[in-house]
């Protein structure tokens, strides 16, 4: 089968994601995997496809939403599945809501495949804006004492794994 994997990633996170989603596939299927910007093919032709990326300043990328519109009947039509990735996963929902099409059927579901806020990974603004997410999660908990126990996001691998099984069982074409 071929699978068509379109991602949209600022610092590499949404990008890793979909190697993960990729590798796992590697044996079933022929992946192609293309940047948004890097002017993706149509999924027409393809199997199934995977599309998304990450969340900044609560929206997703133009261009993405752009490739979205332009592709919303045929991943409709065919076996597909969206996905987000953002630094305050709680708000997941809240994102397929206001950042995914309603009048796209994706069979496949749409996913959060976590994300991070790693402050070491990025840079200039992106650095800022990232300390201040982490701070907004580190300081929910009034309970000081339990700072170190509060999770900050990570790619979600299981949601991934998960993906890649409905993927692999559909059917041999
Ligand atoms: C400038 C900036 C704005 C962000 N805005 C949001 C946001 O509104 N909501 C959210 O949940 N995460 C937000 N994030 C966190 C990212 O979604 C998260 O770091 C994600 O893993 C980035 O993936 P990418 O490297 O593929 O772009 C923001 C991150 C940056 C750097």
């Amino acid at each position: 089968m071929k699978l068509l994997i379109v991602y949209a990633t600022k610092n590499g996170v949404s990008k890793r994601a979909c190697e993960m989603l990729a590798e796992k596939l590697a044996s079933h299927a022929t992946v192609e995997l293309y940047d948004v910007k890097n002017d993706p093919p149509s999924p027409d032709g393809y199997d199934a496809c995977v599309v998304g990326g990450s969340i900044r300043m609560t929206k997703l990328s133009k261009k993405l939403k752009a490739y979205l519109r332009a592709n919303a009947k045929t991943l409709s039509n065919m076996p597909s599945a969206a996905f987000i990735c953002c630094g305050l996963t709680n708000d997941f929902e809240d994102y397929v809501v206001t950042e995914i099409p309603k009048d796209i059927k994706f069979s496949l579901g749409v996913h959060c495949f976590g994300g991070e806020l790693k402050t070491d990974r990025v840079r200039g603004m992106d650095k800022i804006l990232t300390y201040f997410m982490r701070q907004s999660i580190l300081t929910q908990d009034p309970d000081k004492s339990n700072r170190d126990m509060i999770e900050l996001p990570e790619i979600f691998p299981d949601t991934i794994h998960a993906l890649a099984e409905r993927i692999r069982r559909l059917k041999q074409i």
